[in-house]
């Protein structure tokens, strides 16, 4: 007794379809297609929420061995590198001196969340009109997620250096520049990603 595991004419089996026939069945799987990829798209752009972007930064904080030899120290300003840059979301290593700070900004509506891995960082917003200013200390092992039209200003006021992991979605495209003066937070100026 043989097996025949192996047919001579494997094709055969598969007779051509005529063309008339093909056509619906082609549009229609063409149709399933582009309505799977619309999907697809329209998920892979849909912003991350600022927890999940805080469990982004959270988890690489914790693993040093992913960052920690890219690292720099620059006395000119902050130091930073793009780690990740997805269609829904880009992370962003940075390094502060002492000394060291962003000055007030927006994300230009994208949200947002940093972790501070070492050292030590201070944030300041603005509350509501009972508040004022809020000065919050960011430590390491901690994080911080806002919305899309948070503003702060993040520092380092510690006496060494500090590395954060920073998470954005969407990617940032802009980004303004605020003074705070005796009426509240007055916008200044505005950059894009060609200066960063
Ligand atoms: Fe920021």
């Amino acid at each position: 007794m043989s097996l025949n595991l192996a047919p001579d004419e494997p094709a055969a089996a598969q007779a051509p379809t005529p063309a008339a026939a093909a056509a619906p069945a082609l549009a229609s799987a063409l149709a399933r297609t582009a309505r799977a990829t619309a999907t697809a798209t329209a998920e892979a752009r849909a912003p991350l929420t600022p927890s999940a972007l805080r469990a982004v930064v959270r988890e690489l904080a914790e693993q040093p061995d992913q960052w920690i030899h890219l690292v720099r120290l620059s006395t000119e300003e902050r130091w930073y590198q793009r780690l990740v840059a997805d269609d829904d979301h880009e992370v962003w290593l940075i390094s502060w001196l002492p000394g060291q700070s962003t000055g007030f900004h927006d994300h230009g509506g994208s949200r947002g969340a940093f972790a501070v891995a070492l050292g030590e960082l201070e944030e300041l917003s603005l509350g509501g009109p009972e508040q004022g200013l809020l000065i919050r200390r960011v430590p390491a092992g901690t994080a911080r997620a806002f919305g899309p039209e948070y503003v702060h200003d993040v520092r380092n006021t510690a006496s060494g250096p500090a590395v954060t992991l920073h998470a954005y979605s969407p990617p940032l495209g802009s980004m303004a520049h605020y003074d705070l003066r005796a009426g509240g937070l007055v916008r200044t100026s505005e950059e894009g990603p060609e200066q960063w």
